[in-house]
Order: structure tokens, then sequence, then C-alpha cells
């Protein structure tokens, strides 16, 4: 007797429906018609039917303080970073914790079930390092939090930051962060590098570095962080986060930089709605987009992943945390509107952002956990071009959240017709 079946799931790519047999939360049978006894059915109506969204590059501390203590006029990162350490005296765990559950209720609804957040480990409270830790395991039965120490004012730049930084992993939280091009010179970004790849070896733990989120074409923080996880062994459990100056690089350095990153594994991580908004912004006329090349690093065989990064705080005043606006303004952006590529762009918000995550158990396969979204969509295109309901979200065989279906109803003249924007 299984526990659920959720019939006519369309999967991705794929043409004919298939019922999805779940028992004690994993997925344990697919066919194209289950006969089993179940105790609930769910029919998913053909309807697309995804893995999770995954989100690898978020700030969940700021999240939802949009206007605190005042809004980011210039639009730029650095007026952003200010009015952050103007917040961070007056915050308090009661309103970094209402934010952060009211934001994660949202992911849900969107079906964005797992998380890599950055924490700011420079106020040497650690605030909201706690916080953030009980909020993860408060939410685990329904989200996947991972948490990143990120020094926010820099390591050697800000005090203390190292002791803080050590302390936020001593209390648990799991991923090295960076921000070199952050320190006061290249010189220190390069040290601050080198010691936090030596730490996360030394503690078996995952990096991923704010790294190069400049229009700076020399901002080359880069280049050592692929030296440092090929020499400390780290590898693939780096992650380059930004890397917006490689917008700006010689195009001679990068044909010699692309193939050092593929060396060594190192990941890298796109932020479309939120660079597209902070880059270019000494600019005059050409204004550069500034998001980093990630047609020629998927080219040149690298992992890269899209986070939303921020949603409504001193960086950002837009978003509800979907991964598919992401994606959505990713493909316009890096003109990524090739039939080929719109699986990419899709990928960059599942299974390649799992794998920056180092997701165990995620996709959609018999003996992996019940975790997957209905959405109102017949394709990958769709889903893309609309953003669409997210129908049903699974987590562990439940539903855990529904969104009902958008139709609209047109009236000329005598006529009347319903519509739903799909196509075909
Ligand atoms: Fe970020």
């Amino acid at each position: 007797m299984l526990d659920l079946i959720v019939r006519n799931t369309l999967l991705p790519g794929q043409k004919n429906p298939v019922d999805l047999g779940v028992l004690s939360g994993k997925i344990v049978e697919m066919a194209p018609r289950l006969d089993q006894e179940c105790n609930e059915e769910f029919d998913a109506g053909g309807y697309l039917v995804t893995p999770p969204f995954v989100d690898p590059h978020f700030h969940m501390d700021a999240t939802l303080s949009l206007g605190l203590p005042r809004f980011n006029e210039s639009g730029t990162l650095l007026e952003g970073i200010q009015i952050w350490g103007e917040l961070k005296p007056d915050l308090t765990a009661e309103a970094i914790k209402n934010r952060a559950l009211d934001l994660l209720h949202w992911s849900i609804a969107r079906g964005t079930l797992a998380i890599r957040t950055h924490v700011d480990v420079t106020d040497p409270s650690l605030l909201a390092v706690d916080v953030l830790l009980e909020v993860k395991k408060e939410m685990q039965q329904w989200v996947d939090l991972q948490l990143v120490a990120f020094p926010q004012d820099g390591l050697l730049r800000s005090r203390n930051g190292k002791e803080l930084l050590l302390a936020a992993l001593d209390k648990g939280v799991d991923v090295v962060g960076g921000i070199p091009h952050f320190e006061k010179t290249m010189e220190q970004g390069r040290e601050a590098t080198t010691w936090l790849c030596e730490l996360a070896a030394k503690r078996g733990l995952q990096v991923d570095m704010h790294c190069d989120e400049s229009d700076d074409p020399l901002s080359r923080h880069i280049e050592h962080l692929a030296y440092e996880a090929s020499r400390t062994g780290l590898g693939a459990k780096v992650t380059g986060s930004h890397l917006t100056s490689m917008h700006s690089m010689d195009n001679y350095y990068v044909t010699k930089l692309l193939p050092l990153i593929a060396e060594s594994g190192v990941q890298a991580i796109c932020n479309p709605l939120i660079n597209i908004h902070l880059q270019g912004r000494q600019d005059s006329y050409p204004k550069r987009r500034g998001l980093t090349r990630v047609p020629e690093l998927l080219r040149a065989g690298i992992n890269v992943a899209f986070g939303h990064d921020c949603v409504m705080d001193p960086w950002y005043p837009m978003g509800s945390h979907d991964m598919l606006e992401v994606a959505h303004m990713g493909a316009h952006c890096l003109q990524m509107l090739g039939a080929g590529q719109l699986g990419d762009i899709f990928s960059m918000v599942t299974t390649r952002a799992a794998e920056v995550m180092q997701l165990e158990d995620y996709g959609i396969e018999v003996g992996k956990e019940a975790n997957f979204v209905v959405l109102q969509a017949r394709s990958v295109l769709d889903a893309i071009r609309l953003k669409p309901a997210r129908l049903a979200v699974f987590r562990k065989g439940v539903c855990i959240a529904k969104t009902p279906e958008l139709k609209a109803e047109v009236r000329i003249g005598v006529g009347k017709r319903s519509i739903d924007f799909l196509h075909g």
C-alpha cells in the first residue's frame, strides 16, 4: 500500500506523463500507470512536475528590511553595505527571525526548498548567526538551509574578523565565506582567500566566497581562489559567487582564466537580478550589464548556478523569492534564449544549484526523497516564460503549499474565451 500516488506528472524534457508512487516520504515507483492501492491521490493533470527550486546564494539576515533605516538611492553595492551597517546595531533577534520566517513561507510557496544563505559574521554579537541557526533547525522538516559565515565588512578589514568567523563556524555555520575584493588591498584580498581556504580544508568544509563583485577588470581574486582550491585539494567544494568583474576583463586574459577555473573544479554562481541592478553604476553610456560570463563558463565545463541573492533589502527592493524570476532575468541579460540554452537556464535554478550545495537525495528518481513542484506549465520554456503558479509543492511526500491556477476570461464583442497563457 502506497502513501500517495501523484498521477499524470510531466517531467522536464519528457513527452508522456507518468505516475509517481510515494512511500514513507520517498519515491518508490515511477510508471505510466500505477495500479497499486494508496491512501491518497493527487492528479497533476499532465502539468510540468520538477524537482524543487534551489537558491544557492541568498542573504537571509537582511531580507525584508527594505527602508530600514533608509532606502538605497544610488542603487550601488557600496551604499547598500553602508545602509546595512547603519541597520546592524538596531537589529533584534525577534525582527531577524520574523523576517526570515516570512521569507521562508514565500520560498515554500514558490517551490524553493533548498537555500544557501550567507550570514554576516562581522557583527560582534553574532546575533544573526544564532537566529538563523535556530531558524534552520526549526524549519528543517520543510526547507534545507545551509549557512555561510560571511565577513561582510572584510575578514582582515573588520575588527576581529578572523575570530568572529571562527566563532560562527564553532556555533555550527556550515560553509566558509569571504569577500576578497572588499579587503583594503588586492594583497589583503589574496591573503584572506588563502587563510579561508586553508581553514576550510582543515575543517573539511565547503567555501563560498563573494568574489570580484565589481566592475573593475583587474579584480582577479577568482584566479587565486581557483589556485587555492587546487592547492588545498578542496576542488569542487569551492564556489565563487557573483564574479562580475569577469564581465569587464580583458578577453585574452579570460582565455587563460577559464581553463584554470575548470581545472580547479571551482563552481560559479551568477546572481542576475541583483547584478543587473547594481553593476555598471559608474558607467555613462554604453552601460555594462556586469553579469559574469555564464555561457563561456558553461562551455569551459564549469558548473554554474543562479542565486536570488536579495529580496527587499538594502541592495534590492524587489522580489518574492521566485527562482523562475531569476531564470527569466538571467536568460535575457545573458542572451541565453536559444532553444538549446533554456534547458541550461532551468538547470541553473534546479540541478546545477543542487550540485553547488552538494545536496544528496535531489531529483525525481526512484529511491530519492519525494520532493517536487507541480507547475501550471507544459514545458520548461513555459515555466521560464510565465513564471506560473506553483500549483502544489511536495516535501517528503506531503503537500505543503498550494496556489490556485491562473485563468483569465476575455470578453470581446459577443465572444467569451477562457485563457491560461499556455502555448499549444
Ligand atoms: Fe551576495
